[in-house]
């Protein structure tokens, strides 16, 4: 049955500075939380906030330093981009090359003019940028001095920063997202918000963290009275990791614990987008002596300034039950739960439930009634390059198939406003989890292995001409 999909629809692709940039110090950038975890055994660690980043080994291997080196090859990248036919391109920008310690008043014009020059290029093929303000990097001097994002101060710094990219491409940039995978800051604190807990007494973690994530969601409503102010016609977003959890049994206190699981999981989105705490984290702020020092005033900035749209990243569901002991338990990703025995898992250990993004999406309609738009979704896998040159992965389209018929789904029967689908990592970059080049998720193949060896060239998946007919089409080819 021919499918009836809304035209103009941003079919398009998503990567991120710290994972496919590389010239780590080109241009004056300045150094940044990314750039201190290394690839290894270390790395879990570091991005937990666990190990503090000047005990990694010496000699280790830091892969966002060379990454892809999107850096000297955006040209290229951008070209291929649009062979394939994309609408938009999702990217983020780096604080430390707008700002190379977090604390200059004025604005680096090397690092504003790369993004200048990359935003020109998108828009001269007709690609709409996509930019996220804030990916998985803190500018390493503000962790030094304040301590990251548990320290208030942070707020009018980053401010000042998503000032600058508003005030500069103004006009040319109409989607913003504030902070990547918002939550990740309470599951991966290093590497989420530069957030390191090692020398915290346990009771004392979570009023470091919860201070924290006050502070960016403040510094979120903040940026988008800012941005509405500067330009009226730019919409920011918020971006939650997003997976339903699934209540391991009908057993209630599976569906409870699957309740708790879901509302912890929305909670920055819920303040994002309704303007306040819910009212079970005021409650438990209270009861556990949580203090996020937040005043009249804030109360106000996040009650007026919610955001224009939601995006969430969508890779898996994931499994509640309340008692773990007796089941296997799911490793593969940042949240703990049960597995899922209905699910296949990828290499990687990360359940491939296509219909959950439909049920997450109608659980995020449901509750916040704004736009969504699916920033990340895809297969992180291994390739293998035969004697042709040719990268068979039809593993890669019949996920990405799938998650597209789940999506078009939501939107045809469900209703749904879905501005559009940037899969992750449209071009092999590197893994944040595991520093891995080789868990790639690229639809254009780059030739980098975890080691860093390789010579960096560019070559098509079969996935590229794919995806390149499914945009024609409209969805019709998926
Ligand atoms: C999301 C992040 O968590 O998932 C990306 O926003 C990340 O930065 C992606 O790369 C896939 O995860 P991974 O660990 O396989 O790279």
């Amino acid at each position: 049955m021919a499918r009836k999909f809304p035209e103009g629809f941003l079919w398009g692709g998503a990567t991120a500075a710290n994972q496919l940039e590389g010239g780590y110090l080109e241009g004056g950038k300045g150094l940044t939380s990314v750039d201190l975890i290394p690839h290894g055994e270390q790395r879990f660690q570091v991005a937990l906030g666990e190990l503090h980043y000047s005990e990694v080994k010496e000699g280790s291997f830091f892969p966002s330093h060379e990454a892809i080196d999107f850096y000297t090859h955006y040209k290229e990248d951008i070209a291929l981009f649009a062979e394939m036919g994309l609408k938009s391109y999702r990217f983020s920008m780096a604080w430390s090359r707008i700002f190379p310690t977090g604390f200059e008043t004025e604005p680096n014009e090397e690092g504003l003019q790369f993004y200048e020059n990359v935003i020109d290029e998108l828009l001269k093929y007709g690609i709409e940028p996509v930019v996220t303000i804030n990916h998985f990097d803190v500018p390493k001097t503000l962790i030094d001095e304040y301590g990251s994002w548990r320290d208030r101060r942070m707020v009018d710094l980053f401010v000042n920063y998503a000032s600058a990219l508003f005030n500069r491409f103004k006009g040319k940039v109409k989607y913003w997202i504030s902070f990547n995978e918002i939550n990740m800051l309470l599951h991966l604190p290093f590497m989420g918000a530069g957030i390191y807990l090692g020398d915290l007494k346990e009771e004392e973690r979570n009023q470091v963290l919860y201070s924290a994530a006050h502070h960016e969601l403040l510094a979120s409503a903040k940026i988008t009275k800012v941005l509405h102010e500067i330009d009226p016609d730019a919409k920011m977003g918020s971006m939650l990791a997003a997976g339903e959890y699934y209540p391991y049994s009908a057993n209630p206190q599976d569906v409870w614990e699957a309740n708790l699981d879901n509302r912890d999981n929305f909670f920055f989105i819920d303040v994002q987008a309704g303007g306040e705490y819910p009212e079970w984290a005021k409650i438990k702020f209270e009861e556990e002596g949580i203090d996020i020092g937040i005043t009249e005033e804030d109360k106000e900035i996040l009650r007026d300034n919610t955001v224009d749209y939601i995006t969430f990243s969508y890779y898996a569901s994931r499994v509640s039950k309340a008692d773990l002991s007796d089941v296997e338990v799911d490793s593969g990703n940042a949240f703990q739960g049960a597995k899922n025995p209905y699910l296949e898992v990828s290499e990687w250990g990360w359940a491939i439930d296509p219909l959950g993004l439909r049920t997450t999406m109608n659980g995020l309609w449901d509750r916040y009634r704004k736009p969504l738009f699916i920033v990340e979704n895809g297969l992180g896998a291994k390739d293998t390059v035969e004697a042709d040159g040719s990268i068979n992965d039809d593993y890669r389209i019949n996920y990405l198939k799938a998650h597209i018929n789940a999506f078009m789904d939501a939107v045809e029967q469900d209703g749904i406003p879905l501005i559009g689908y940037t899969p992750w990592g449209i071009i092999d970059l590197v893994s944040a989890s595991t520093g891995e080049m080789s868990k790639r998720y690229g639809l254009i193949y780059v030739d980098r292995q975890d080691d860093g060896s390789g010579d960096l060239s560019r070559s098509k998946k079969k996935s590229f001409d794919w995806y390149k007919e499914v945009i024609e089409t409209n969805g019709q080819a998926a």
